[in-house]
């Protein structure tokens, strides 16, 4: 793991679910601008560069200050790509090594850094992985997404054993532990809830609480299913700067519940005040 030391290092946050199109990248964007709202310096970092999810919409983001003259927060960035190596090995070497001078290079003048991961077991996820002070898993609300935290009966849902991703997880916590003491924080976040909370959705809510205290994470109701958090990442903004960024939408009800819905998440995250990250 990169060698910063504990007073300077910045809180990582890291976005992972090996299940993919779950709202990993979504919830990256939203949590970065929020945070950059409150007076945080932040830092993000792209683990899934060949798709390029995050990288593009803070391209786009960026390209919209440039081209519109409208100021907009922006983090630092960087994108972390895969290893063209053939031998493993050595192209585990070669990603860590890409991982750790990116992460040193926003380190210094960063309050908090957003890791976004692939879907899918890599080995740059499972290094991201390990430098987690909050990991934040969004799942989508049905039981085929719970399949990557455990295994579970169908006939009464209850739950048979972990499964790989929880397993991953557990290593990640044990390396994180054995690098620094540190801990992770596990938030598996519900994402796209329906509005209306059909029987199978409150099964899930109660299945996932009763895995939370086995598995070790904590469950957070998180984004409703809404337009909103999809419509203007083209653009590369968020709803948090709709106001600002003057595009003619006009802020509804659902704009406020999901503003609401992002505060809650970036709450969970307990981070002490920016002001105060700022002179420690
Ligand atoms: N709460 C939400 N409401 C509406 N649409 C959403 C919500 N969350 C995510 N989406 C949409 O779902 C799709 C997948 O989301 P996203 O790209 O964030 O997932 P991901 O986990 O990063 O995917 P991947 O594993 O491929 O990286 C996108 O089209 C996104 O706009
Ligand atoms: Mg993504």
């Amino acid at each position: 793991m990169a060698t910063i030391a504990a007073a300077s290092r910045p809180h990582v946050i890291v976005l992972g679910n090996e299940k993919g199109g779950s709202g990993k990248s979504t919830t990256a964007i939203h949590i970065v601008v929020a945070l950059l709202r409150d007076g945080y310096r932040v830092g993000a970092m792209d683990l899934d560069a060949r798709q390029g999810t995050l990288a593009g919409t803070l391209k786009a983001r960026q390209h919209f200050v440039d081209t519109k003259g409208i100021v907009l927060p922006l983090p630092a960035f960087r994108a972390v790509h895969r290893s063209t190596l053939d031998n493993r090995p050595d192209a585990e070497a070669d990603e860590r090594a890409a991982f750790d001078a990116a992460f040193a290079e926003l380190a210094p003048d960063c309050d908090v850094i957003v890791l976004d991961c692939p879907g899918a077991d890599t080995f740059l996820s499972r290094y991201g992985h390990a430098h987690a002070d909050t990991l934040i898993t969004p799942i989508n609300d049905s039981f085929v997404d719970f399949s990557m935290l455990a295994k579970v009966d169908p006939e009464n849902h209850d739950i048979v054993n972990p499964s790989i991703y929880a397993e991953m997880v557990w290593e990640a916590r044990k390396q994180r532990f054995s690098a620094d003491r540190g801990r992770i924080d596990w938030i598996v976040m519900r994402n796209r809830l329906a509005g209306s909370e059909a029987r199978n959705k409150r099964d899930v809510g109660e299945t996932l609480d009763s895995l939370a205290k086995r598995i070790g994470f904590r469950t957070l109701k998180g984004f409703g299913e809404r337009v909103i958090f999809r419509e203007l990442y083209l653009q590369g903004l968020t709803l948090m700067d709709v106001r600002e960024a003057n595009i003619g939408i006009a802020l509804g009800l659902s704009h406020i519940a999901a503003r609401t819905e992002v505060r809650a998440l970036v709450s969970a995250i307990k981070l002490p005040p920016a002001a105060l990250r700022l002179v420690a």
